[in-house]
């Protein structure tokens, strides 16, 4: 493992991280002064644009007071459009189809409000039986509302017997022979245990074509991989922004709803004085008159210091391209892949997560085969400033992050293990 830290010395100097951008936590323990962070996929790294920003939205407030909704620099009762072109160009949306506001669950609840309607003999949700458990006690409480048993709405889909991951033809051969009995498909588009990504343009078409609603949960998949949610026909997808797009902890999240779905009176939705169209909002009018555009979807207005740390990391991501981080993070997690090999070779450890990179973003899922998922993380935290993230009771994550991370984080991460993990002599 040693000779191969020069290699990430080299390959850091060829292929440099953007990580002057980001606050880098000190290490409590091992050799070197920084934490190796590899925890983006649960929290991303704060950015150092991000302080001073929020601070210039605070000074707003302590010298205009209320005007600050007409008169600040960023005047706040428009404040949300200043994040609806960047959102949708990380996710291929157009901008009447992207808003951010509230939180990834509750987004959820309100797009399934519109988009979950059983009815006839299509009542069922199908969703991965490793979907986020928010995910699944959300269906869950939709079916409820619905006056349904949860048990039998709900279809969880597994992989195949001795697989980690789910399979594109098992999904669509399901809906192919199923697909009439399905209001809802809501799925992971990169699964947060196995770093998976699913065949979105695939399952949504085959969704569809079985007459269902196609719904995404891109909590890992936004600014993970490159997305085209308009082009992919998909009916509506919710991220957060706290992961991949280092917006703060409980950041405020995304929104996409499709173009065909804008300005449908038919279609029911939840609303509050932001759903009504802002210029005649203050006419203070009993019934509301919601644009043709996915800001129909909101509700309240929106929180202005929530609001700054997305914009400030959208308009990073959107000044370096997913394109341009989707091919740095091939090259990156093709990397620690490599390394992964050697250390699980002769440990009782396993990569889940598919070695194609294009079914995956830049998380390395490893099952461990002796132990505890948390004791080990602990351990590389505290022993070697190797920041991972443990889903007990056997999955250890690790996402090298192409804005900060470095090819000797991913050395650390193997390093760390090989010293670690004991090797299982035959
Ligand atoms: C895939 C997925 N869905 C939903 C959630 C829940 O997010 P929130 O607490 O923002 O609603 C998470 C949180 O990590 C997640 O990873």
């Amino acid at each position: 493992m040693h000779s191969l830290e020069k290699e990430a010395h080299r390959l850091d100097a060829e292929d440099p991280a953007r990580r002057h951008l980001f606050h880098v936590p000190p290490a409590e323990g091992g050799r070197y002064p920084e934490v190796a962070y590899l925890a983006g996929n649960s929290l991303g790294l704060q950015p150092r644009a991000t302080r001073d920003e929020l601070l210039a939205d605070l000074a707003a407030w302590s010298r205009l007071g209320v005007e600050g909704h007409l008169e600040a620099e960023r005047p706040w009762l428009p404040y949300h459009e200043l994040l609806t072109g960047p959102a949708a160009r990380l996710v291929g949306a157009r901008t009447a189809e992207t808003v951010v506001m509230n939180s990834l669950t509750v987004n959820l609840h309100l797009l399934m409000v519109s988009f979950y309607r059983p009815a006839g003999e299509r009542t069922r949700i199908v969703i991965e039986d490793s979907a986020f458990p928010s995910d699944s006690y959300a269906v869950r409480s939709q079916a409820r509302f619905h006056g349904l048993d949860p048990d039998a709405a709900v279809v969880r889909l597994t992989p195949r017997p001795g697989e980690d991951t789910l399979r594109t033809e098992d999904v669509t051969a399901f809906l192919a022979a199923e697909g009439h009995t399905v209001a809802l498909l809501l799925l992971g588009g990169v699964n947060y245990l196995t770093g998976e990504l699913m065949d979105i343009p695939a399952i949504t078409a085959a969704g569809r074509a079985a007459g269902a609603v196609v719904g995404w949960d891109l909590a890992h998949a936004a600014g993970n991989v490159p997305l085209a949610l308009h082009d992919w026909d998909v009916d509506f997808a919710a991220w957060c922004s706290y992961k991949y797009l280092n917006s703060g902890p409980g950041a405020l999240a995304g929104v996409f709803v499709h173009e065909r779905h804008l300005g449908d009176p038919s279609r029911p939705r939840f609303e509050g004085w932001w759903s009504t169209e802002a210029t005649t909002r203050f006419e203070m009018t009993p019934v509301s008159r919601p644009p043709a555009t996915v800001e129909a979807w909101q509700i309240s207005n929106p929180p202005i210091f929530a609001m700054g740390p997305v914009r400030t990391s959208l308009e990073l991501f959107d000044s370096v391209g997913m394109p341009a981080l989707r091919e740095r993070s091939l090259r990156l997690t093709g990397w620690l892949e490599r390394l992964l090999d050697e250390v699980t070779a002769d440990r009782p450890l396993t990569v889940v997560t598919p070695r194609d990179p294009a079914r995956r973003g830049c998380q390395l899922s490893v099952r461990i085969g002796t132990g505890s998922a948390n004791e080990l993380t602990k351990r590389l935290r505290h022993e070697h400033g190797v920041i991972a993230d443990a889903r007990e009771p056997d999955i250890v994550r690790f996402a090298p992050v192409p804005l900060y991370s470095t090819y000797h984080d991913c050395w650390r991460v193997a390093d760390a293990l090989a010293a670690t993990v004991s090797e299982v002599r035959p």
